[in-house]
């Protein structure tokens, strides 16, 4: 017996008129229409269908033109692989003709044929990925699953579709941590054996790619729980060998305490890092300037670490050490850093210090009779430093700072 999908709650109604409306239109083409992937999985799932990815036999271009005067279409976007982004009624639809797949050797990126839509479902990661439904009016919501990804899901199983699949494309390595994880699925025998011989493939995968796969991976809502099961399979090591440091659990740890964003979760990640690695991993994951300095900063507040302890060094001189560096990297060292002095000096800048500026103002301080120039400069830094050690709590207090200044400078 076909299973039915109604859509019921995964849907919203503006969503499922438009893929009836779609449906509709290019059946009178004599073209058959497919929701596919993940919106499939999710919809099975009673989860909320958030993106409209639609197949059809037919070219995507041609398909466009047939949905412009229904749907009110537009094309935004064309990628690579044919595939059309259509802006209709608000919404964006993802366009793509059913293809075949080759890797020409592993990490590439695939050669595409059109195919039937059968083999654009095997040519897909992992079975709960690889079921369509059917749009056309007689059979809309009809499910089309060849690779059994319909019991997979009920089993709460993620399985790859055949023995190579991490081979061609080793992000779905990553892509296998991020739906365990967030599906709260287990990754099935066979799968994890290959998952495991084929980590050495993840070499095959260009820096561009590893970043932004990486950066879906910190984005999901339990990027903590992928971290785990990621650095558990070896995967964050078979990454890089730098993240393969001893620290990393703890790290890990700490990010399900303050559930950062993605500059957080790198500091976590390579905060434990040798110095000596940082640039090599940062090649290697492609990162961005700012990312790259985000690392880097890292390295710098951990370096300091030692000298923070230090019980002559005044708060002031500590906020200057630190000043200019990035915010993430400061906090994250101090969830991490292994002295408690430490740790309570870099929160107390992150809080306070970072933040604190005088009350009076240069015009205040021309009123009080100090000559414009870089020596203003220098007595509202004076200012600063003096709050932040606590010498001075006042803009009472800072006038008369700044008239002894005046009486022993004039
Ligand atoms: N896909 C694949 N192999 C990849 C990437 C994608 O087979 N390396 C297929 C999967 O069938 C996937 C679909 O392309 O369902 C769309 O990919 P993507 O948008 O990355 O994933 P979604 O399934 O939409 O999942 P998510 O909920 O994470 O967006």
């Amino acid at each position: 017996m076909d299973t039915v999908l109604a859509f019921e709650n995964t849907l919203t109604a503006q969503d499922l008129a438009l893929l009836r409306k779609a449906g509709e239109a290019t059946h009178a083409a004599g073209i058959r229409m497919y929701l596919v992937g993940g919106s499939v999985r999710d919809a099975l799932l009673g989860r909320q269908v958030l993106d409209l990815d639609l197949v059809t036999e037919a070219p995507a271009e041609e398909v466009a033109r047939i949905l412009t005067q229904p749907l009110n279409a537009q094309v935004r976007a064309r990628s690579q692989f044919g595939t059309l982004k259509l802006h209709a009624e608000g919404r964006t639809l993802d366009l793509a003709t059913s293809r075949t797949e080759r890797y020409a050797r592993p990490g590439a990126l695939p050669s595409v044929q059109p195919g039937p839509i059968e083999a654009d479902l095997w040519r897909r990661d992992f079975s709960v990925n690889a079921m369509a439904v059917a749009l056309w009016p007689d059979n809309f919501g009809t499910l089309l699953d060849p690779t059994g990804g319909q019991g997979d899901v009920q089993r709460g199983v993620i399985r790859a579709l055949h023995s190579e699949s991490f081979q061609d494309d080793a992000t779905r390595i990553l892509r296998a941590v991020r739906y365990a994880t967030r599906l709260d699925f287990r990754i099935e025998r066979r799968t994890l054996g290959w998952l495991k011989r084929d980590l050495r493939y993840l070499d095959a995968i260009s820096p561009p790619r590893l970043r932004r796969e990486l950066e879906r991976l910190f984005e999901e809502v339990d990027a903590p729980g992928c971290l785990r099961l990621a650095h558990r399979l070896g995967v964050l090591s078979a990454v890089h060998p730098a993240l393969g440091h001893p620290g990393l659990r703890k790290a890990i740890q700490a990010a399900r305490r303050m559930a950062p964003a993605t500059q957080g979760l790198l500091v976590l990640l390579t905060y434990g890092c040798a110095a000596t690695e940082i640039d090599s991993l940062s090649d290697r994951l492609g990162l961005t300037n700012e990312q790259r300095k985000v690392v880097k900063d890292t390295q710098s507040v951990k370096a300091l670490e030692p000298h923070l302890t230090y019980p002559r060094l005044l708060p002031h001189e500590f906020a200057d050490a630190v000043n200019g560096m990035a915010p993430e990297a400061v906090l994250t060292a101090s969830l991490l850093a292994s002295d408690r002095f430490a740790q309570s000096r870099l929160l107390r800048f992150v809080d306070s210090w970072s933040r604190v500026v005088p009350a009076l103002t240069g015009r205040d301080l021309e009123r009080l009779g100090v000559p414009p120039g870089p020596l203003m400069g220098t007595l509202l830094d004076e200012l600063r430093d003096a709050r932040i050690d606590s010498r001075i709590r006042s803009k009472q207090a800072e006038i008369k700072y700044v008239k002894r200044w005046l009486r022993q400078v004039q």
